[in-house]
């Protein structure tokens, strides 16, 4: 399986569709009325993903509390939202507003990053390469930090012209995040404590960021910002925008609507780390809702194995109770399949 050079039909700006000013969305971001935003059992009862003070890994009377935290958020909801990271709040609220920057530029300014589904890097405005498929109400940047050698700067914004540093700074410290989860995590499955860092390649780890821009949608009950989706990656670090909601994580039948705190960063479990810790940790499905008072803006930052390992699940969680429940795979052949077909909830593990 390949993916195709180019966009199965011309590109349309989401943002742009928005600026227009039409009061009735185009058909093709209409969802069937089950995918609606509103269909049946979409509120869950569960308030909130949980939120963790994440400097009670570094005290001592914290320390076994915290981990506790953590393993029951990622073997129960797939989420959990951080403070106390260390990220400095301005260096969050400076990447986030670059981005806004961006997306507000002249349209002219933006096409010269278009995107295509060969590598996906730059400016785009779908997932997938389907003909005919159902749209989402968003625009996004997808650029590579990780490996140093995908690591090209005129693949990222110019302009504004403090992107290209802020968004290097803010990179460096999602990467020391992530650095720090995965030995948490090792340490809670009961591996060694290098274990799934080594398992992503040592100091071979990939990251890349998914900048999501949401804008206002006359119709917002038809569609959705994106469509339910496991992240296919390790983990994700996701920061939110602070003032408008929209992301919603999948809880039984229904959906959690997130309400980050100030300053947090929301973290969930990759598709990755489900295949590696045998499905001890589920990448929990989720998806955005849209709005038509105003835009969102949101950094997707996704941690994930080198592309060219075998991921399988570890032989320490493999018994003979719970074989092990995937094949190895690598991560390129795995994400071959979301960027083929777009989101499609959890369909790839196996999953309906
Ligand atoms: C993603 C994602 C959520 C959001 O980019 O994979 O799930 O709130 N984003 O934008
Ligand atoms: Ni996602």
């Amino acid at each position: 399986m390949n993916c195709p050079r180019d966009w199965p039909e011309p590109i349309i700006r989401v943002q742009s569709l928005s600026e227009s000013g039409i009061d009735t969305i185009p058909e093709r971001y209409v969802k069937p009325p089950q995918a609606r935003p509103s269909s049946a059992a979409t509120t869950s009862s569960v308030p909130n993903i949980p939120l963790i003070d994440l400097g009670g890994i570094y005290d001592d009377n914290l320390r076994e509390s915290t981990l506790k935290h953590i393993s029951d958020a990622c073997r129960e909801g797939g989420f959990f939202q951080i403070v106390n990271h260390g990220v400095p709040p301005e260096l969050m609220d400076r990447a986030r507003e670059v981005w806004r920057e961006f997306f507000h530029q002249p349209m002219e300014v933006k096409q010269a990053y278009a995107n295509s589904p060969t590598t996906y890097e730059g400016y785009g405005s779908r997932l997938g390469v389907e003909k005919g498929a159902i749209l989402d109400w968003s625009d996004y940047y997808f650029l590579h930090y990780l490996p140093c050698n995908l690591r090209d700067f005129n693949k990222w914004p110019a302009l504004p012209n403090a992107l290209r540093e802020v968004i290097t700074e803010y990179s460096e410290q999602v990467v020391r995040l992530g650095g720090v989860l995965l030995k948490v995590m090792s340490i809670n499955l009961g591996l060694s404590e290098d274990y799934l860092q080594n398992a992503f390649g040592g100091n071979d780890v990939g990251a890349c960021l998914r900048v999501n821009f949401y804008p206002k949608c006359p119709q917002p009950d038809l569609t959705l910002g994106l469509s339910p989706h496991s992240d296919p990656g390790g983990m994700t670090f996701l920061l939110p925008d602070t003032d408008v909601p929209g992301l919603q994580v999948r809880n039984g039948d229904g959906w959690i609507t997130v309400k980050p705190a100030p300053h947090s960063i929301i973290v969930n479990i990759g598709d990755q780390i489900q295949v590696l810790s045998n499905a001890t940790y589920k990448s929990v499905e989720h998806r955005v809702i849209v709005n038509s008072a105003q835009e969102r803006v949101s950094l997707a930052y996704f941690y994930n194995p080198k592309s060219d390992l075998l991921i399988q699940p570890a032989k320490e969680l493999v018994t003979p109770d719970r074989p092990a429940l995937y094949p190895a795979m690598t991560f390129d052949e795995y994400r071959l399949y979301i960027r083929t077909k777009g989101p499609k909830g959890k369909s790839q593990l196996g999953e309906s």
